[in-house]
């Protein structure tokens, strides 16, 4: 990839050639300027591995509510990741407890269900793995953990998903903005009835809404930011891994491939779909040599992280063999992801039986989805002839 020449910013995710490869920028500002002051975002961008660490283990200085730094937020923004301690730290326990009760293995076993019943209507022959199997599925896996029936219209549903991950980039777009929060309300809309009238099984009939008292519209928040993080960290994700699985040619093997959970780390750290995590500065501190001033806005790149070659030898290669695997792909510290088990329950499973029954090939090269912060696909066609 040609980088751009001096004072041009290189970092511009939604650009085509960072959309093709962000990896080479990642490493140029590794060496170059590992903590970079974008100005358009008026925001350090951090790529180092050690400097993420720093980052999201200090949550006292390196903040997820802005109010501390005197921006405004609107109140339906407030939920797990936009809270600090201690309310964060309610929240988040509050939520944990009621994920506790749900019966995992139930779970997963009607998650392969639907994707066996999603796979036997499509034409093996050439389908979408992203439009036909991955986002129907992630939509269902989310209901079933939520223990409602449906989100609403489905179309309606994928739309609002469609706004909410291109508004991630508004810093680079702000037309992209208002779409999402008009996304964002339609979900909330969607959740908040439950609150009062809770199903009888899933997350929701767990949730003790008699207990949550002034926190219950923070809760109610943190539900949607699960049920969307649900959708599409998880989706996003599965098609990223699953494209350079079908890149390679590594569903096509005469041995099924077993992703084992040594598989499953090495995808995320080398092709995870989260790039971007924000954090606000309320301290003036040094980083990498850079005084970041309080007030100042923080983007620290997990994906760059997680190829850097100071702690992963030959970052670039998908080395199922790696032993120590440190990636941030699900995140570290408090705000850690909350759904890392559910995703990593759903994606192991479903990827083994995809190879153990079809030999999977792409039919046309896949098509990306024109979003920087989270990446994704917006299409890719595949064959599966059964084994
Ligand atoms: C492979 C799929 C997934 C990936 C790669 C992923 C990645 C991440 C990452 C990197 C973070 C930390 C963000 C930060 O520090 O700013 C995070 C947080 C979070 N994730 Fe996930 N996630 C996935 C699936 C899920 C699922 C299935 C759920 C819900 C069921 C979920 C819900 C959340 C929530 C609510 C947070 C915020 C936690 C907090 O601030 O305390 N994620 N995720």
């Amino acid at each position: 990839m040609k980088l751009p020449e001096r004072n041009v910013e290189i970092f511009s995710p939604i650009s085509p050639s960072m959309l093709a490869d962000p990896y080479s920028v990642y490493r140029h500002l590794q060496r170059e300027d590992p903590v970079h002051w974008h100005e358009q975002l008026n925001a350090w961008i951090v790529t180092r591995h050690a400097d993420c660490i720093r980052i999201l283990g200090d949550p006292e200085t390196f903040i997820n509510d802005y109010r501390k730094i005197g921006e405004e937020a609107p109140e339906d923004i407030l939920g797990l990741q936009t809270l600090d301690a201690p309310e964060h730290t309610e929240v988040r326990h509050l939520l944990i407890e009621a994920m506790r009760n749900i019966d995992m293995p139930a779970w997963i076993e009607d998650c392969s269900r639907v994707a066996d019943e999603l796979l036997a209507e499509v034409n093996l022959e050439r389908f979408d793995y992203v439009k036909q199997f991955n986002e129907p599925l992630a939509l269902r896996s989310m209901c079933l953990f939520f223990g409602i029936p449906h989100f609403g219209d489905e179309a309606k549903f994928h739309e609002a998903q469609r706004r909410l991950v291109l508004s991630m980039d508004f810093g680079l777009n702000p037309d992209l903005l208002e779409p999402g929060v008009e996304a964002r309300r339609y979900c909330t809309s969607v959740l908040a009835p439950y609150a009062i009238n809770p199903p009888p099984t899933g997350l929701l009939a767990h949730v003790d809404f008699g207990r949550t008292g002034p926190l219950t519209g923070y809760v109610l928040n943190a539900l949607r930011q699960m049920f969307v993080a649900g959708f599409l960290s998880s989706s996003s994700t599965l098609s990223c891994i699953t494209r350079t699985l079908v890149e390679r040619n590594l569903l096509n093997l005469d041995e099924p491939l077993k992703v084992s959970n040594q598989v499953y780390n090495e995808l995320i750290r080398h092709s995870g779909a989260v790039q971007v995590d924000t954090r606000g500065c309320a301290e003036t501190v040094t980083l990498g040599g850079k005084e970041i001033l309080r007030g100042t806005e923080v983007l620290l790149v997990p994906a760059a992280a997680n190829r850097d070659p100071a702690v992963f030898s030959r970052p670039d290669d998908l080395d199922f063999t790696r032993e120590s695997n440190p990636h941030l792909g699900f995140g570290k510290g408090v705000h850690a992801c909350i759904g890392a088990h559910l995703a990593q329950s759903l994606h192991m499973p479903v990827l083994t039986q995809l190879s153990e029954r079809y030999r999977l090939t792409l039919a046309e090269p896949p098509v990306q989805r024109p979003t920087g912060t989270l990446r994704g696909l917006n299409h890719m066609f595949v064959t599966a002839r059964p084994r």
